[in-house]
């Protein structure tokens, strides 16, 4: 496995590749690499010849200091779990800030035709702006055929979408099921930070989402959420922050409902100091 903290390096390495012919897939990551991480790049091992995978804790999509610094890095680790993947097909750009910001760590601006102020973007100030930037320079870094996006962060994959889109960056973005432990709750490397009641409490987060789905059948958005936020009272661990059933084109909270429209589920909580999220598809 091939491993570059250097930006020039690993352009140079990958255009000689590109040159004989080669297609490269990529996953950025943050680390704390899990089955889900490792799913995504197994789908990008089966559409290229090489997957390039980025470890990059991103300063800038945090809006919350704390949660910055306490962000698991555990690069030996994930080294290792990528090795028992096809590891003589995986290349690891593992960065430092410096490499990818220089001594200015700071996001771009961006507008994403306003689904950058929906959801996650209304709660965390900034942070669509700084996976704008990083996403933005690791795809001319790498410059791949294919990217590949897990649908946990739903809404950052269609900001991608429209990123790529917006900016003419040729590269084709592959949205990824989400993952999820044996008993439903979404693989997120910040689980590994959960105590053990909040552990045990989060599935209730993919169970609700579940029920919310079969009620989304015959009733109004309005009374699946006012019925969401009723069921998150009864649960003293998790604390609701939003629950919202949005549009996936435009990410807006649906008014009526329209056979014509796709619609998802997206929910915010918090466990402990934990934030966690998932969605679910509704029809
Ligand atoms: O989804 C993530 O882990 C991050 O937002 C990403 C896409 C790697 C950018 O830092």
């Amino acid at each position: 496995m091939k491993n570059f903290k250097n930006k020039e390096e690993l352009s140079a390495h990958i255009g000689v590749l590109k040159a004989n012919g080669s297609t490269i897939g990529f996953v950025p990551t943050m680390g704390a690499l899990h089955q889900g991480h490792l799913s995504l790049v197994n789908s990008g091992l089966l559409e290229n010849d090489l997957v390039v995978v980025s470890i990059f804790v991103n300063p800038t999509q945090f809006d919350n200091k704390e949660d910055l610094v306490k962000y698991p890095r555990t690069l030996e680790a994930d080294m290792s779990l990528l090795s028992t993947v096809n590891s003589d097909r995986i290349i690891v750009y593992a960065p430092s800030a410096d490499d990818i910001y220089g001594d200015h760590i700071a996001s771009e601006t961006f507008t994403f035709e306003g689904l950058e102020h929906e959801m996650e973007g209304a709660f965390r100030k900034g942070h669509f702006d700084g996976v704008g930037t990083i996403v933005k320079r690791l795809l001319e870094i790498v410059a791949p055929h294919r990217a590949y996006f897990g649908e946990k962060d739903f809404q950052q994959l269609q900001i991608i979408r429209k990123l790529v889109e917006l900016h003419h960056i040729p590269v084709e973005i592959i949205g990824c099921p989400i993952h999820r432990a044996a008993d439903g709750l979404a693989m997120s490397s910040r689980n590994a930070r959960l105590s053990l009641d909040h552990r045990i409490a989060a599935p209730f987060i993919y169970e609700t989402l579940k029920a919310a789905k079969v009620k989304f059948g015959t009733k109004s958005a309005t009374t699946v959420t006012e019925w969401v936020n009723s069921q998150f009272k009864n649960q003293p661990l998790l604390e609701l922050e939003y629950f919202i059933i949005a549009d996936i084109a435009t990410l807006k909270p649906v008014k009526r409902k329209s056979t014509k429209k796709s619609y998802r589920a997206f929910i915010a909580t918090y466990a402990g100091d934990i934030r966690l999220i998932d969605n679910i598809a509704l029809n």
